[in-house]
């Protein structure tokens, strides 16, 4: 629009001149048919002049007249030049777009005429809509609408079939194009070809979804294999029978209780349910022997923290639990076993379950003695922390909380009695 006015402004200047002239001439003509009846003189002293003007005015007309008709030319070549510089740059894209106004496609490229296989440009549009997906076809549409309403850019994903169940997949984006003055001009819409992406997400997320079938048969499988491996301890014992899991509940609560991270609390799980699991190397005679045991066997029962360690130490998804398995009965002043460490060499996580396992030996009935009462066992806890062989801390957490909630029953109560 402003090179337009820019060219016309030279045209109004012309048509302002001749009309001028003539309106100029007609004055003089009227004034000197007053002067003839009247008693006034004029400047001139004859019709020559006026007629000067006149043909003057015709002159420059003529002129004008054909200046404006050059400037014409001119626009139409501009205007036409433009239209083929645009189309030979929409068709030089290498992706598919078209032009949206007034509700249909105006102008399809060349790489989208070749994708809808159409030679004839009266169908384009036609041919577009039928090329997508009828499912998507509406809702395209009515975006492209609202976006020409709007005037707004819009971004949407679209199918076309290439047959039955056989999609391929395009990414929409549409802007609004305005001219330099900022009046709308028309949709420009690429279609973006994703496809391969598409399927590479599909791809990957059914290896996903298989990847997390195949965990959680392993962890199902990984959890079976824990238990199987409990009740075989469980087994060889009947009244230990339970005390992995009760230790596990009691560790639990207290590591609970001291706020320890989802990562600390699983390790301490599995950790507080296998740390006996180094039993199965320990005679079955040795383990239900109903009196007092002598050095020798006691060394042996001394024995299952390592046997335990020994069997898990290798196995990657037991890795983080090898710490409490070998050192649930070490002491914080060195009096424990099999190594005797102390202090900071014992992380919390063996002080908690240690503190579980001493109070449900304590709470349960043994083949040598009954089970003691809360009260007992948590005078015997602490005294064992006023030894320094227990964390004090730990224990007043741990003795809070469990006058609270009371013993965890035994699952055999005829052992309890
Ligand atoms: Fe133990």
């Amino acid at each position: 629009m402003g090179r337009i006015k820019r060219l016309l402004t030279p045209e109004l200047l012309f048509a302002s001149a001749w009309v001028g002239l003539i309106v100029a001439s007609v004055a003089m003509i009227a004034a000197s048919h007053f002067a003839v009846s009247g008693e006034f003189e004029l400047p001139w002293q004859s019709t020559a002049v006026p007629s000067i003007l006149v043909l003057a005015a015709f002159a420059l007309h003529s002129l004008h007249l054909r200046r404006y008709r050059a400037v014409l030319l001119q626009l139409a070549e501009d205007s036409k030049s433009k239209s083929k510089q645009l189309a030979e740059l929409v068709d030089s894209l290498p992706e598919c777009m078209f032009f949206f106004r007034h509700g249909v496609g105006t102008l399809v490229n060349i790489r989208l005429q070749q994708e809808l296989a159409v030679v004839d440009e009266s169908t384009n549009w036609d041919s577009l809509l039928k090329w997508i997906h009828p499912l998507d076809r509406l809702f395209f549409l009515n975006t492209l609408v609202r976006s020409e309403d709007e005037k707004r850019s819009f971004s949407v994903d679209i199918r076309h079939e290439i047959s039955e169940g056989v999609h391929r997949y395009f990414e929409c984006h549409g802007s609004p194009v305005f001219d330099h003055e900022g009046e709308f001009v028309h949709l420009a819409v690429f279609l973006v070809e994703v496809t391969e992406r598409v399927e590479n997400q599909r791809w990957i997320q059914q290896q996903n979804r298989e990847l997390e079938e195949a965990l959680h048969a392993l962890s199902e499988n990984f959890e079976a294999t824990v238990t199987a491996l409990i009740k075989a301890v469980d087994a060889k014992d009947p009244y230990t029978r339970g005390h992995s899991e009760r230790v596990k509940q009691y560790s639990m609560m207290l590591g609970e209780a001291v706020n320890l991270r989802d990562d600390q609390m699983q390790i301490l799980e599995m950790g507080a349910l296998i740390h006996d699991i180094g039993k199965i190397g320990v005679p079955d005679e040795i383990l239900t022997k109903p009196g007092a045991l002598t050095d020798e066997e006691f060394a042996i029962i001394k024995r299952h923290p390592v046997i335990g360690y020994q069997m898990i130490a290798d196995i990657p998804l037991f890795e983080k639990c090898c710490a409490i398995v070998r050192d649930h009965h070490e002491k914080l002043n060195g009096r424990g076993y099999p190594n005797g460490i102390a202090g900071d060499e014992i992380p919390t996580l063996v002080r908690i379950v240690t503190i579980a396992d001493i109070f449900d030996a304590l709470t349960s009935t043994r083949s040598y003695r009954g089970s003691m009462s809360l009260d007992k066992a948590l005078e015997i806890l602490g005294k064992e922390s006023d030894q320094g062989a227990l964390d004090r801390d730990l224990v007043n957490v741990f003795s809070e909380l469990i006058i609270k909630v009371g013993i965890i029953p035994s699952s055999d109560d005829s052992l309890a009695a």
